[in-house]
């Protein structure tokens, strides 16, 4: 996943080989975005949304989900967003699918970063749509998916 993810156009750590039941790969020296979003400047709180708008949009487009998109997931190095974790990706064209992994997206940015909920999802979404042809079914599953969980 993460070599299709790469080819994809997403920034992921480099692969360097396999063995029996473990990936070696180049370790990223950064901070998640977890643990940095919040105390950014605008400007570049308003970039990192977009680049996760962009790895979004790339993800599905080539029939990937995530499975964990929660900003845990995502270093940042050096003016570059990466990609980790792909212990629960598959490859996945469903809207169900797709839809639910924005959904965890959505939920990380609403427990870890409320207070620029509104702004980076906007961003988050302005990239995705521009990018992918999908979008409009993805979101209205997205919408669905909510209300699901809303009235439970
Ligand atoms: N390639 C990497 N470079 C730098 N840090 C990493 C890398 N892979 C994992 N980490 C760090 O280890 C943490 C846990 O790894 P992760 O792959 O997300 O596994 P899980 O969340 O399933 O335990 C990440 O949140 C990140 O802080
Ligand atoms: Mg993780």
């Amino acid at each position: 996943m993460l070599s299709r993810a790469a080819r994809a156009g997403i920034t992921v750590p480099n692969v360097l080989g396999l063995e029996k039941s473990s990936i070696r790969m180049d370790f990223i020296e950064g901070k998640t975005v977890k643990d940095s979003l919040n105390d950014l400047p605008e400007k570049e709180r308003v970039w990192v949304s977009k680049s996760i708008g962009e790895m979004a949009s790339f993800l599905h487009k080539s029939g990937m989900v995530h499975g964990d998109l929660t900003t845990s997931n995502m270093i940042l190095k050096d003016e570059k967003l990466y990609l980790i974790d792909f212990g629960l990706g598959k490859f996945s064209q469903k809207v169900e699918d797709q839809a639910v992994d924005l959904f965890l997206l959505y939920e990380a940015l609403k427990a870890a970063h409320y207070k620029y909920l509104n702004e980076t999802w906007q961003n988050i979404l302005k990239i995705y749509k521009q990018n992918y042809s999908n979008a409009p079914q993805i979101l209205k599953r997205f919408e669905k998916i909510s209300l699901r969980r809303r009235y439970k």
